[in-house]
Parts: structure tokens; sequence; C-alpha cells
């Protein structure tokens, strides 16, 4: 009833509406009343064929309105009619929502019933929660991938991006995560990615059991730069809907490039000057007002983890946007193709990998193991061509000798097939075995 009555009184009295002036590229110009409208509202443009294209506001110029639309603009004319609706990009999420694949329009795309509607409206561009009245990071959070449980340890509210090239298997680790993490909920945006992946992602990786717990957001590559963009608000906006009941939410995006991309193309198509790789400003303006939103609730309420992919193009790991990322977020996680080329996955560089929360986190007398363990695989890496050339001998340096004798171990943990979990008492618990049965101390 009474989302019925705000139903009822968000409908306009009055029909506010202009007429297409140009249209160019994407860019949809409107004259009309342009002082009733502000950046971010709604314009819907009837087209010829009596179809509606919804638009976005998402500037002014010349006392026109800059429109940027959701769909296609074939079939829009020069003076179409331009409707400005009351829509004040907001979801009305609901518990029901569990389990099922939405669009960035927060509709239903898995082919079941309608969504509920919930009571209370949600921003789909919320501002983040202020800073000082935030809780802080809380304890260890189980991600039941053991060489990021104790290589990179992960804690409630933190938020950390996967840094990958292409087919270097982040998809598949996130699924991995998806399914595994100990917490209420998650949320997961697919932002950008090819429609057969996105599939293949619901349907074998993430599967039943992922599902339960799961919301999913598409928006394929296929579609509109604004929907792409909103999928990601969306995605943040859900998981700010289940935080705020109290729960622990895991929120992940694939990925926060594809994002990137997308506001890219938004700034350019309304005039920005393209930056750092083509650029805009804006991105590096959006990228932190998404990001911030993860994190630790409001003291006494639920968290946002945040795990969030960037895909690395050419495997250049300090190309703009993962630059950006590294700086907003409170960790990395780096993947290699050298090392999913092995054949060993995930394919995690641990050495390169930082979880910025993780010093206080890790039990006392854990960390001797632990700095033993990264001292002999850095030991390794850094003698790994010489020793595949054949250029060491052995009995030179028994610090290398024994690096070269833990190897294999070290790797088979660092390993994990996507279908098994470890904890992270057990992953603790192999990693010292390892340690104390093969070479102890030298
Ligand atoms: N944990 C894993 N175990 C076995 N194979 C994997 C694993 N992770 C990734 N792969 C392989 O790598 C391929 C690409 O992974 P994917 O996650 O789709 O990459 P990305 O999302 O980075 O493009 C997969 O099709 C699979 O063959
Ligand atoms: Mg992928």
């Amino acid at each position: 009833m009474q989302s019925l009555i705000s139903d009822i009184d968000s409908i306009d009295e009055i029909e506010v509406f202009g007429r297409v002036k140009t249209v160019q590229g994407l860019l949809i110009e409107v004259i009309g009343p342009v002082r009733e409208l502000r950046v971010g509202g709604r314009v819907s443009i009837e087209t010829q064929s009596g179809s509606h294209l919804a638009c976005e506001i998402i500037g002014f110029r010349d006392g026109l309105a800059l429109c940027l639309p959701f769909g296609p603009v074939e079939g829009v004319r020069l003076g179409c009619k331009a409707v400005f609706a009351g829509h004040d990009g907001a979801v009305y999420p609901h518990n029901g929502w569990l389990g099922r694949v939405i669009n960035a329009e927060g509709q239903p795309i898995d082919g079941g019933a309608p969504l509920m509607r919930g009571t209370s409206p949600y921003t789909l561009r919320n501002i983040p929660l202020p800073a000082h009245e935030r809780a802080r990071v809380g304890g260890p959070i189980d991600l039941g991938v053991r060489c990021l449980n104790t290589f990179a340890t992960c804690c409630d509210g933190q938020r950390m991006g996967i840094f990958a090239g292409s087919g270097v298997g982040k998809s598949v680790l996130m699924s991995m995560l998806a399914r595994n993490t100990d917490v209420d909920v998650s949320v997961i945006g697919l932002i950008g990615e090819r429609g057969r992946e996105v599939q293949e992602f619901i349907s074998e990786q993430l599967g039943e059991e992922g599902m339960k717990k799961a919301i999913v957001i598409v928006a394929t590559s296929d579609e509109s730069a604004l929907m792409r963009r909103q999928a990601a608000y969306l995605t943040m906006t859900l998981a700010e809907y289940f935080r705020d009941q109290g729960k622990r939410v895991l929120c992940m995006m694939d990925s926060l490039t594809r994002f990137a991309m997308a506001q890219r193309e938004i700034g350019l198509a309304i005039g920005e000057p393209p930056t750092a790789k083509g650029y805009p400003p804006t991105v590096f303006t959006e990228l932190p007002r998404l990001l911030e939103r993860a994190g630790p609730g409001l003291r006494n309420s639920g968290s946002v983890t945040g795990l969030f992919t960037v895909l690395v193009e050419g495997d250049d790991h300090n190309e703009p946007i993962a630059d950006a990322v590294r700086g907003i977020l409170d960790g990395h996680i780096v993947m290699e193709r050298a090392i999913a080329e092995r054949g060993r996955y995930p394919a995690i560089n641990v050495l390169r990998s930082v979880s910025r929360t993780m010093p206080g986190c890790v039990p006392e007398d854990f960390r001797p193991t632990l700095t033993k363990a990264r001292e002999l695989m850095s030991v390794y890496a850094d003698m790994e061509e010489l020793i595949r050339l054949g250029a060491y001998r052995k009995g030179s340096d028994p610090k290398v000798d024994r690096a070269i004798a833990l190897s294999p171990a070290l790797e088979a943990f660092l390993g994990q097939r996507s279908d098994e979990r470890t904890n992270i008492a057990d992953g603790y618990n192999l990693l010292a075995t390892i340690l104390e049965t093969m070479g102890g101390e030298a």
C-alpha cells in the first residue's frame, strides 16, 4: 500500500516536454523548458514508430539539454517530442531479489517472475557514508581461497582490486569467491562482459549453490554506455541495501575497467577533453565516488566488502585505470599470465599482491611462518631464470637450495581447483606443515 501511495505521489501532474534539436553520434540535444531540468534527470523521446527511447540528462550547453540514450538511437528524428520524466534515479530493492539476475534498470532477465518491490527508495548514485561515522575495518573474512587467505588476507569491509590481463582467470576466481566467501549476501555486477560469458558465469561457474545468496546485475558489452555505467551503480546500491539490514555483504564487479570505459564514452560524447589514454577527467572523479561507497557501514550495522576486477590491457599494470584504482582501494591482487601459462590457477602472484589491512589481522604465532614462506618464494623468484637455464649449481647457497626444494610444495599450496575450498585455519596449518616437514631451518 505504502509503495502504491508513493507511486501515485510520484506521478507528475503536468507533462513537461521539449523537442529534439540535434542528434550527433550518441548525443541528443533537446530544446525546451530546460530550467525545469537537472543533470541526472530522465527524458523519454517518442520516436516516429511510437516507441519510447529513455535518455538521461548529462549536461546543458547553450540553453539545450544534453541527453544520452539508454538504447539505440535509430528512429529518432528532429522535432521528436521529448518528455521529461520524474524518474529520480532510485530503485526499490526487496529481499526477494536474492537468487535473481537483473539488468541495470532493475528488471529481471532470468525469465522468472517480476521482481517484488520494496518499500524504501535507494538512489543509484548514493553518496558514500561519512568517513568519521563509519566503523573500522573488521576481522579477517574467509575467502575460501588459500593463497589469498594466507598471503593477502581480506578483512570485513575491505576493498580490494583484482588486476589481470584478459583470459588470466579473473572470472573463475570471482566465481570461486562468490561461492566460498563467508558472507551473508553477494552482489555481483557483470559490467560490459560478452553475453556468452555471462551465461557461462551464471550457469556453470556460479551454479545453483552460488546463486542462492547472490544477486547478479548484468550489462553486456553491446548495451549502451549509460546502461553499463548504471549497472555498476545498481550493484553498489543493492550492496548498500543489504548492508543497511545489518548483513555482511560481498560486492563484486567484473570489471571496473568496463565501468571506466562506459564513463569515457559518456564524457567524450558531451565534449569533455580526453586525457590519459583518452579517459576524460570525470572517469577519475567517478571511480572514487563509486568505490568509496563500499567499505564498513555505520557502527553496529552491516558492511560491504568489495572485490573489483581491473582488466590490465596488454598486461600493463601501470595503465591509468589500474593506477587510479590501486590508489583508491585497500589492496590489490595481481594475476599474471606467465603463472596461468604454467598451469597454476588461480594465477596470483602473491609477492606482488598486497592487502593493506593485513598486518593487523594475522595471528601472532603464524607471522614467522608467513615471513619465511615469503622469503623462500622471493629467493626462488629472484633465481628462477638461472635455475631454469641450469646456471645455478646446487650447494652454492643453502638458502637457494631450500627455496628450490620447497618450490613444488609451495606452488601446489598456491594452486587450487575451482571447486575446492580451504578455510583460513586449514590454510595456515597446511603452510606451516609444508615449511616444517620440508626443509625446516637452514
Ligand atoms: N582455477 C582454475 N582452474 C582451472 N582452470 C582455470 C582456473 N581459472 C581459470 N582457468 C582457465 O582460464 C580460462 C580463462 O579464465 P577466465 O576467468 O574466463 O579469464 P578472464 O575472466 O580473466 O578473462 C578459463 O576458461 C579456464 O580454462
Ligand atoms: Mg572474464
